[in-house]
């Protein structure tokens, strides 16, 4: 009893501490950055405060603050030094994991960087840290080029690039880290630094797969590729199909053109399955996807000659309340691994009341993905070419927390035992970055650089302010 009592007082006067600090950071702020501070219910904070997921990836935050430039930036980290403070920065805010880009002190929006500075002579893009894909694609898809950015709409490049990044280009030009020339980065002890391959050799090996870790990125340089029309839609199906065409796909394409992304979908009780089709040219060879056109089950084909930007705005993935998720690397598809992914499918969908929907992403990337890699933080070779096979839950519930992470999880085991089985995976195998979920070994994202990343984190971060974020902490 008296333990308790006891107990409660040090936790609110930890509590007190903490709202304390905040307050204070707050009001330091709004001196220091008048007009870029929002508190509750302004309409900048609601936008700033705003996730894809709204129930677990936002949080009731203190205050917000949109900085404008790097320096900006550096006087933040100066008043998160002195009041320590919790703190988090936003992209687009599409993290699937709680408390990556939300927190209950400040949070830091990138929303006011967003320049964009095309330089078709160097094949080079500027792009401000609080760009979508969508803002990039707009200025140099009619102009004929692109970047390794997201295949959906709505999607931020600050989070995509600094923890991998896979895009409709990834098969011929590597992920979206293997495309950033420099970075713009205030480091925690608010030094401003231009990361490159010459200039902070340490840092841009860092950045490329450590997210946060190392700071905040404001602006990014990346390669531009040139992008004409492309061969591309969204074919449907009832229930979960196409399995032995996926396979047979996925062991035959040789061409790094060619791509296709099923998607095994639960969504209000139904299943079927939403296969995005993306033919990098005009037309495709033929024969490249008549196992899809003609497969059983098919309810709709729009796949047609159109625009990048065009194919790339219609697709529409439907927002979740929560989200659960989790990645397994596979090398290849086999019948007996896809036959995994559909009894898992099905049985989450049984077992899990709560879900709002479930979607079940194979990657039949041709094993070209990691030929563009030359290094950085995360351990990406051509060696092991480990295609995402990516599990979604979403549902409605914050009491379904911990169910829902571990029917994924249990989900995820079930399909990576059938996959090591098939010679196909590896208990070792390094895991996409941005899908990985909440409590993921940090050994499956930066393999054996976790060391000598934590070395690094260190001489960047002396006073650790990294303790007082979220994120996949070195
Ligand atoms: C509908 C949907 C579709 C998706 N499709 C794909 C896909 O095709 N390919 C793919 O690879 N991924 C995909 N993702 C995953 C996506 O890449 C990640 O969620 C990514 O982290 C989102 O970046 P963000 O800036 O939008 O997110 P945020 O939630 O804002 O940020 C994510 C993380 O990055 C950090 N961060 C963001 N900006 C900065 C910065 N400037 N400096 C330092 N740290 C920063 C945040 O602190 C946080 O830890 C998809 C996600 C969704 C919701
Ligand atoms: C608040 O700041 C004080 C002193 O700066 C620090 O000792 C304390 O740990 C901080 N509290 C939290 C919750 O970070
Ligand atoms: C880094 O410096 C180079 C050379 O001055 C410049 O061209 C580039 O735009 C800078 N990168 C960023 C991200 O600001
Ligand atoms: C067609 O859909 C049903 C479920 O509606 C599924 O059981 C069957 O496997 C599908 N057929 C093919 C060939 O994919
Ligand atoms: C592709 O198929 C079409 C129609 O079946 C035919 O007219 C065309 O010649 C074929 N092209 C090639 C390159 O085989
Ligand atoms: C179905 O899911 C439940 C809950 O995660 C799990 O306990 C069970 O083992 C799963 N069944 C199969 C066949 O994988
Ligand atoms: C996967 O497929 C590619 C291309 O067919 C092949 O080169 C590679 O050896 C396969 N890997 C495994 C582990 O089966």
């Amino acid at each position: 009893m008296r333990l308790t009592v006891f107990l409660t007082s040090l936790l609110s006067s930890l509590t007190l501490v903490h709202a304390v600090n905040t307050t204070v950071a707050c009001s330091l702020l709004n001196g220091l950055l008048p007009g870029k501070v929002a508190y509750p219910s302004s309409d900048q904070y609601v936008s700033d405060t705003k996730h894809w997921a709204t129930g677990s990836s936002s949080q009731a935050s203190a205050c917000t603050v949109e900085p404008s430039t790097p320096q900006d930036v550096a006087l933040i980290f100066g008043v998160i030094q002195k009041t320590r403070t919790t703190w988090a920065v936003k992209g687009g805010g599409n993290t699937f994991n709680p408390g990556f880009s939300s927190t209950d002190g400040v949070l830091i929006s990138t929303v006011r960087f967003k320049d964009i500075q095309y330089s078709p002579m160097s094949s080079t893009v500027k792009v401000g840290a609080g760009n979508l894909w969508d803002d990039v694609y707009a200025k140099l898809i009619p102009l004929g080029a692109t970047v390794v950015g997201n295949r959906v709409p709505g999607i931020g490049v600050g989070g995509f690039s600094l923890w991998g990044g896979i895009s409709w280009k990834t098969q011929k030009y590597g992920l979206g880290l293997d495309n950033v020339v420099s970075f713009q980065l205030v480091t925690p002890t608010s030094q401003i630094l231009n990361v490159s391959a010459h200039s902070y050799p340490d840092l841009y090996f860092g950045l490329r797969g450590g997210g946060n870790n190392f700071g905040i990125v404001t602006s990014f340089v990346f390669k531009t590729h040139p992008q004409g029309q492309v061969y591309a839609g969204v074919v449907t199906y009832s229930g979960l199909s196409i399995q032995q065409e996926y396979v047979d796909f996925d062991t035959s394409n040789k061409d790094p053109n060619a791509y296709i992304l099923p998607i095994y979908v639960y969504h209000g009780g139904v299943l079927s399955t939403n296969a995005l089709v993306f033919y990098d040219g005009p037309v495709a060879p033929n024969g490249t996807y008549d196992a899809f056109f003609n497969a059983a089950n098919l309810t709709s084909n729009d796949v047609k000659t159109r625009s990048f930007l065009e194919f790339q705005q219609t697709i529409h993935i439907p927002a979740p309340t929560r989200t659960a998720t989790h990645v397994v690397s596979i090398a290849n598809y086999t019948k007996p691994i896809v036959d995994a992914i559909v009894t898992q499918h099905l049985n989450l969908s049984n077992v899990f009341a709560d879900a709002e929907f479930i979607m079940f992403t194979m990657e039949p990337l041709y094993s070209s993905i990691f030929d563009s890699s030359n290094g950085g933080a995360y351990p990406h070779t051509s060696a092991h070419p480990w295609k995402p096979f990516n599990l979604f839950l979403g549902y409605t519930n914050p009491a379904s927390d911990a169910a829902a992470m571990a029917a994924v999880m249990s989900a995820a085991t079930a399909v990576q035992q059938i996959a090591i089985a098939e010679g196909k995976s590896s208990l070792d195998a390094v895991l996409d970055i941005n899908y990985a979920g909440l409590g993921t070994d940090l050994k499956y994202l930066y393999g054996k650089n976790l060391p000598l990343l934590r070395t690094l984190r260190a001489k960047y971060d002396p006073h650790n302010l990294l303790s007082l974020t979220g994120g996949w902490k070195l």
